[in-house]
């Protein structure tokens, strides 16, 4: 029996600006990720500094945060199996200079900091995120 897993991602302001939102929800559905729930948004350098709580020692916390209120984003929730891993796997490295070919990184990517994509990397960072952006009734299939 396939055990479906849930993760979140988040089509961050640099990607939206280049109008990559259309490819990349496009390489999440042909790499088997279902979309369980979608929305465009803006959040606050507050809501930021929530969200990435857990890099607030890190030098790039400010910068980031700042980037990620910088401008509408997309956030979503999918499904498939292996889901936290597989789309770790399709965004790519975190720096696009070391991201493989056919990474979402690979080819949206900026630099390090403006790298287009976020994904979850765990099952407990992805709950957290989930239930960041999305209600119960938003998640509810
Ligand atoms: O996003 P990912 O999980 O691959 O990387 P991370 O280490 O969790 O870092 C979160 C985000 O912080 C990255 O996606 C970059 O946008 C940013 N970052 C940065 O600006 N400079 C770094 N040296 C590392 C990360
Ligand atoms: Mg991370």
């Amino acid at each position: 029996m396939k055990t479906l897993q849930r993760t979140f991602t988040i089509i961050k302001p640099d990607a939206v600006q280049k109008n990559a939102i259309g490819d990349i929800i496009e390489q999440f559905e042909k790499n088997g990720f279902k979309i369980l729930a979608i929305k465009m948004l803006e959040i606050t350098k507050h809501q930021a500094e929530q969200f990435y709580a857990v890099h607030a020692s890190r030098p790039f916390y400010g910068s980031l945060t700042d980037f990620m209120s910088s401008g509408p984003i997309v956030v979503l929730a999918l499904e498939k199996e292996n889901a936290i891993a597989d789309l770790r796997m399709l965004m790519g490295a975190t720096n696009p200079a070391q991201a493989e070919e056919g990474t979402i990184r690979k080819k949206w990517a900026t630099n390090i900091e403006f790298n287009a994509i976020h994904g979850s990397d765990a099952e407990d960072t992805a709950r957290f995120e989930l239930s960041f952006f999305f209600a119960g009734y938003e998640l509810s299939k």
